[in-house]
């Protein structure tokens, strides 16, 4: 999957993060393709933990909803919740040796950019524009 200008949100921080999950599902998928998603599971899963914390801890995505005064705000707030408890769900695994952890953390990934980043993050999109968030 590509990140295309038509996925932006319009404020130019919030597309840099983004096309970063982008990256990190191509680099997942990429290596479960040639058999070696067991290889670089860990370091994908402490990326995207790392992400989560940077992305969704809130400066970002949140502070940027909250000054354009999203109305869906909390709505959006225990998505990406659900979402953090996901990855660390699967990192804890993963430290455990579970080995069906690649394919579900590729599905996860999978599911979060077309649902997430291309539906529910370009709700937002507007209002930034009214906003000016920028
Ligand atoms: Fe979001």
């Amino acid at each position: 999957m590509e990140w295309k200008s038509d996925y932006s949100v319009g404020v130019a921080r919030l597309d840099a993060q983004h096309r970063r999950l982008f990256d990190y599902f191509n680099e997942l998928e990429g290596a479960m393709r040639k058999g070696r998603g067991r290889e670089v599971i860990g370091e994908v899963l402490s990326k995207l933990a790392s992400y989560t914390r940077e992305h969704f801890g809130e400066e970002e995505e949140q502070e940027l909803m909250r000054r354009a005064a999203f109305p869906e705000l909390e709505r959006h707030r225990r998505v990406h919740e659900a979402f953090v408890a996901r990855v660390q769900e699967l990192v804890r695994r993963q430290a455990e040796g579970d080995t069906s952890v690649s394919v579900e953390a590729a599905h996860a990934l999978s599911d979060w950019l077309s649902k997430h980043i291309l539906g529910m993050d370009r709700e937002y999109a507007p209002y930034m524009a009214k906003a000016k968030v920028a």
